[in-house]
């Protein structure tokens, strides 16, 4: 990226804005003189059917229990509670469905229809600690769905609907799901696309734990159907009782698992619990959002599927009671007004998403948003990836009419919610910077050997760590707590801190900016995806002999995928771009179209250093066309003249 960065230039807030806001610089204050004391005021924002004894046990280290003792049902703290306080009639989804249908659902529609849900689960026979996978598009009875589980404590496995029956059947088999909920189809860019086709493909080989598969109408296409087996919502959860009584469970209750890429080809079951998630994630909504229930209308332009989904459509929003936007489709569709449509039509005052997206909006000009009446946006959010500063201040001057606060969330499926932020009210925010960690959370950037970098030498870039446990940390990865310790607790296992897998440096007024990932995971689009798990992809295919993949700068997306393969003997007669086109297919259909690389490029021979070791730093080089840095370790330098031309 071209632009420049100035470390000195800050928008703080209006001081309108600062005097009406939620939180104020005291905040951090008193949280930092008791941290403790400050998550315990924070879990007061739930209604606990029994109180907890202990805010925080952590000699178990690194799974914590935080309210400890304390009981709770998180659907009914999402729902039944604000009927009961008198909103039953407030809107709590306003969705958008693809085609240009919408509905409106209100707390207490909301509540029947997971108080549905949740008596036909249990007479499926599903009890507490099930787990059911869920691999549906942005409907709302994926929400619903969701909440059913939660109010029953079934452990939810969302699997985002992009994704291959390849990797679908891989989730459902590491979870050992009971129940998968999906739909008929999708709407894609006007069209239907089959959906419950890939739960059969997932299912149609191997035995597996799967009883039942519950599908949702959507949009009409003919469906296959195994009797039995199949069942569809309208049919059972829409003709059970909408009266359902919540249960408490422990706080420690498991309440999902959500996979997410590491640096090798099988995807980890990051695992939360439920009372320190859900205090964490109603109160960065709260706090970080500067939102307030009956004024706000909030709008996280995420995927369910992805963690960002889970705490900031459902969890922390529907906690906070608020009035949010749930949209089917993609921004582009009939047109590139969309969004800015939406945002008009229900006068959307928070708006959340990604770099990404406001990069693609940038591309597209902005006399499309200038087209419209934004003038209700007041803060405006951005996560899964460093944002650019010239995004930054293209979405403040054209989104944000060159006055809302930016909040730019740095967080991780492991942390559950956002870690690092400014506050809207509160911070000077710098475009770029994801400036300070929350109040009642503490982070840190250290070198290998865990010594502070010093502040504002941008060469001593460091290492992000959490050095102290926060409520919604993960608990473990589902089946593999030996690897949950390795991946992020044994890098800094002499001081107990959490590595993070990210780059980060402090300026010189101590304000943090994340850098990227310093593992062998890209972040194509905010997606993470594993250099491992696309490698493994490409060798599946009978051509391959060998592959590496690398992460190369790209000015929408983030990163793009770049592949270098090597061809067996019988491949190598082959025409190269039929097989590239073939190769980047089986991406596909393997992972999802969003692993697909970029480039392919065939290459005779990998760069390896003498324990035989892929350099990928030197492939990125080559990727991004820079000079190639220390090639002293490697074995044959002369293959990078054979891999520069297989680029040219
Ligand atoms: C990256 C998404 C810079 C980071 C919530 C992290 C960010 C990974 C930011 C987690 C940000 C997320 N600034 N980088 N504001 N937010 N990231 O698990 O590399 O899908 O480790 O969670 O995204 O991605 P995940």
């Amino acid at each position: 990226m071209t632009d420049t960065t100035d470390y000195r230039d800050a928008y703080p807030p209006s001081p309108q804005f600062a005097a009406e806001a939620n939180a104020d610089a005291s905040i951090y204050d008193r949280a930092a003189a008791d941290r403790e004391g400050f998550w315990a005021e924070q879990a007061g924002r739930l209604h606990w059917h029994e109180p907890w004894t202990r805010t925080l046990d952590w000699s178990n280290a690194p799974v914590a229990e935080w309210f400890v003792d304390g009981k709770l049902n998180v659907a009914y703290n999402c729902v039944d509670r604000h009927v009961l306080d008198g909103h039953g009639d407030q809107v709590a989804i306003h969705w958008e469905g693809e085609p240009g249908d919408s509905r409106a659902l209100t707390y207490s529609d909301l509540l029947a229809e997971v108080s549905r849900a949740a008596n036909y689960f249990t007479e499926l026979g599903l009890r507490a600690g099930d787990r059911v996978a869920i691999y549906m598009p942005m409907v709302p009875e994926a929400i619903i769905a969701m909440l059913a589980c939660a109010r029953l404590g079934l452990t939810h496995s969302l699997v985002f609907a992009g994704f291959s029956p390849t990797a679908l059947r891989q989730r459902i088999d590491d979870a050992e799901a009971r129940l998968v909920i999906t739909t008929d189809g999708q709407w894609r860019r006007g069209a239907p696309a089959p959906l419950k086709t890939a739960v059969d493909e997932a299912l149609g080989t191997g035995s597996h734990t799967v009883e039942h598969v519950l599908v949702v109408r959507r949009t009409g296409i003919d469906t296959p159907w195994t009797e039995g087996r199949d069942l569809w919502w309208d049919e059972t959860v829409e003709r059970s009782a909408p009266e359902h009584e919540a249960q408490p469970f422990d706080s420690e209750h498991p309440l999902f698992i959500l996979y997410t890429s590491g640096t090798t080809g099988k995807p980890k079951g990051i695992l939360h619990t439920s009372g320190g998630y859900l205090t964490q994630a109603a109160y960065t909504h709260h706090t970080v959002f500067d939102h307030r229930p009956g004024r706000d209308v909030y709008w996280c332009t995420a995927d369910i599927g992805w963690v960002t989904g889970h705490s900031y459509i459902v969890y922390g929003p529907l906690a906070n009671r608020a009035t949010q936007i749930v949209y089917e489709g993609t921004p582009n569709f009939p047109d590139q007004h969309r969004h800015f449509q939406i945002i008009e039509k229900y006068g959307v005052t928070i708006y959340y998403t990604a770099p990404t997206l406001i990069r693609t909006f940038m591309k597209w000009g902005r006399e499309i948003p200038d087209a419209h009446d934004l003038t209700s946006l007041r803060v405006l959010g951005s996560v899964g990836e460093p944002i650019n500063p010239e995004a930054w201040r293209w979405y403040r001057e054209v989104i944000g009419a060159g006055s809302t606060p930016i909040v730019d969330t740095w967080w991780q499926t492991e942390t559950g919610a956002i870690m690092i932020s400014p506050l809207p009210g509160v911070t000077a925010a710098k475009p770029g910077a994801a400036m300070t960690p929350l109040p009642g959370i503490s982070a840190a950037v250290v070198d290998e050997e865990g010594k502070p970098v010093r502040l504002g030498e941008t060469e001593a870039n460091g290492y992000l760590v959490l050095d102290q446990p926060w409520p919604s940390m993960a608990r473990g990865i589902w089946g593999d707590m030996d690897r949950f310790r390795t991946t992020y607790w044994e890098r800094y296992a002499a001081q107990g801190w959490y590595f993070a897998g990210d780059g980060a440096k402090l300026d010189a007024d101590g304000d943090l900016w994340v850098l990227g990932r310093v593992d062998d995971v890209m972040n194509v689009s905010g997606h993470r995806i594993s250099t491992a798990e696309v490698e493994s992809a490409l060798v599946g295919h009978a051509g391959v002999a060998e592959a590496a993949v690398v992460g190369a700068g790209d000015a929408t997306t983030g990163q793009g995928i770049v592949a270098f393969v090597i061809l067996t003997a019988e491949a190598a007669a082959r025409s190269g771009a039929a097989l590239v086109a073939e190769l980047k297919a089986e991406v596909s259909r393997e992972i999802s179209p969003i692993a697909k690389p970029r480039e392919i490029h065939i290459v005779p021979e990998l760069p390896k250093t003498r324990s035989g070791k892929i350099m990928r730093r030197l492939l990125r080089d080559v990727a991004e066309g820079r000079e190639l840095g220390d090639t002293s370790t490697l074995v044959d330098p002369d293959v990078f003249e054979a891999i520069r031309a297989s680029r040219a």
